[in-house]
């Protein structure tokens, strides 16, 4: 079964308490049981993973090189600083589908770069929890070609 790694980066543990008018009410939970949901109409395996730190991000990355076949990053914060996650996504290099809740470029400056676009499949932005499920149906599409 294809194997999708899901990774939500720093802050996205506090969906539904931070900064609602920007982000939502809805919580990371509702999003991850939406996501395992259409995995299985997919016939996709899902991996979830949160962590608050750039570190723990490089080495999930690193490690999915022998147990995922696409990744979808949320890099959140680290969207705009880190170079180590670029890094490690040019050395594993799994296709991977960037995400974002918000649509980064209706925001702050500052929020208009991604260190990982360059390197990304595609990016999907601006559609709240449904950027996830969108970039779900992006990936299964990625593989269902690379399975021919
Ligand atoms: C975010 C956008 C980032 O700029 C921000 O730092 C986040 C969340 C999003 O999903 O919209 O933490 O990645």
């Amino acid at each position: 079964m294809n194997r999708v790694l899901v990774i939500h980066g720093p802050n996205l543990n506090l969906l539904g308490i931070r900064e609602p008018e920007i982000y939502g009410s809805f919580k990371l939970e509702d999003i991850n049981q939406d996501m395992e949901q259409l995995a299985k109409e997919l016939a996709l395996k899902l991996q979830i993973v949160q962590t608050n730190h750039e570190g723990e991000i490089v080495e999930t990355i690193q490690k999915a090189r022998s147990r995922a076949d696409v990744i979808i990053l949320n890099p959140a914060g680290y969207t705009h600083t880190s170079v180590a996650i670029l890094d490690a996504l040019r050395a594993v290099g799994l296709p991977t589908i960037e995400v974002h809740l918000t649509n980064v470029y209706a925001r702050e400056n500052f929020r208009h770069h991604s260190y990982v676009a360059g390197v990304a499949a595609g990016r999907i932005m601006g559609f709240g929890p449904d950027s996830y499920l969108l970039a779900l149906r992006a990936a299964g599409k990625l593989l269902s070609v690379s399975n021919g």
